[in-house]
């Protein structure tokens, strides 16, 4: 008989492991059973509290138990590439955080190992799965608002600066492109089924440390789409995904985290208005734990291929250089 389940681990217990967590007991492909944590104490909590059944002081621990078959890597952007590369060798499929890694040198080395030790890897970008997106996807293909012309995106929070936070950290992979920007291009090279040709990126409110607070950003898709976007740690809660197109518009709640049980898009098409339903989803981190193990489990392909990470890395280095250089930029995937 087939392989009905995959046993998973977490690295590191933090923000998103604690959401990410009830997910992996919650999917019918996953069980959750081993986590790890540079403090065991910290990883003893995290057990009980989500039902997992080992726990361990040390991240290289859980890469040599030879019970865990998947290990999510939901550690600071800087760590990465790193322990990817360690869970891959060690034999484990790995599904990372996003964003993949803080470059792209980490990313193609990151899709090399993975192909080199023949183990899955996903970039977790969640609200791919879930059905709202799925919907937004079928009605602009549709046409529903005519020829795609301009996508709007912004996803911002006020983060607490009185606390240390990771995406503070002044290395590469801190700032809000990399944290919250780098949806909106996800999204925009999603909907458009292309690359940008040119980028204009902006930060500001940059600290001592270097990294970006507010990051705001143009791209020129080749079919005549533009794109505009801004990501930022300084915003009042602002999560929006606006769709114009020569007939109409397309108007998406929480675009990134959509409800779990119900949402409505808003159809804007000459002169009338309709809200669209959204058949319930369920939560997204386990349609996208459910996704990861199914296609392990069968063999399938993920729908979030290594070249699509690729992709929006190259998009991500562009619009940074472009803000250093205050240039117009092409995105570069070869070399
Ligand atoms: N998909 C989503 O919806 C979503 C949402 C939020 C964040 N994320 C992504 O998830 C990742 C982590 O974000 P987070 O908000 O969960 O961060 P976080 O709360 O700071 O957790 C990161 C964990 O990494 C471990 N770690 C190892 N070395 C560290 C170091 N030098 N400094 C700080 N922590 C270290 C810590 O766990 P131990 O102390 O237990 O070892 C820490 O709790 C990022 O890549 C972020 O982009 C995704």
């Amino acid at each position: 008989m087939s392989k009905k389940t995959l046993t998973w681990a977490v690295l590191g217990v933090g923000q998103i492991s604690e959401i990410v967590a009830p997910a992996i007991g919650d999917s019918d492909w996953a069980v959750p059973y081993a986590v790890a944590s540079r403090t065991l104490e910290k990883a003893d909590g995290f057990a009980r509290r989500h039902g997992f059944s080992r726990s361990y002081g040390s991240y290289e621990a859980v890469l040599e138990d030879p019970a865990v078959e998947v290990v999510y890597n939901p550690l600071p952007n800087w760590l990465h590439c790193d322990w990817t590369i360690r869970a891959l060798e060690a034999g484990k499929h790995v599904l990372c955080e996003k964003p993949l890694a803080e470059d792209m040198a980490e990313c193609r080395k990151m899709i090399s190992v993975s192909r080199q030790c023949g183990r899955s890897l996903m970039e977790a970008f969640a609200y791919r799965f879930h059905p709202q997106t799925a919907k937004v996807k079928e009605l602009v293909s549709q046409g529903c608002v005519g020829e795609l012309r301009l996508i709007r995106s912004s996803l911002g929070f006020p983060l607490d600066f009185g606390r240390p936070n990771v995406r503070l950290e002044p290395s590469p992979g801190g700032g809000a492109l990399m944290d919250v920007g780098c949806y909106c291009i996800h999204v925009m090279r999603y909907l458009t089924e292309e690359e940008p040709q040119a980028v204009l990126g902006r930060s500001l409110g940059v600290p001592e440390s270097g990294v970006d607070l507010t990051f705001g950003g143009m791209m020129v898709f080749p079919g005549g789409c533009l794109g505009l976007f801004s990501g930022s740690f300084r915003t009042a809660p602002d999560f929006q995904l606006e769709i114009v197109g020569s007939r109409g518009r397309l108007l998406v709640p929480s675009p990134f985290k959509p409800d779990p049980t119900r949402s409505a898009l808003r159809l804007e098409v000459e002169g009338k208005t309709r809200d669209v339903p959204v058949r319930n989803g369920g939560n997204l981190y386990r349609l996208q734990v459910d996704h990861f193990s199914r296609c392990v489990l069968e063999g399938r392909p993920l729908s979030l291929p290594l070249e699509d990470a690729l992709g929006n890395m190259a998009v991500i280095e562009a619009l940074r250089s472009s803000s250093r250089t205050g240039r117009e930029t092409r995105p570069v995937l070869d070399g």
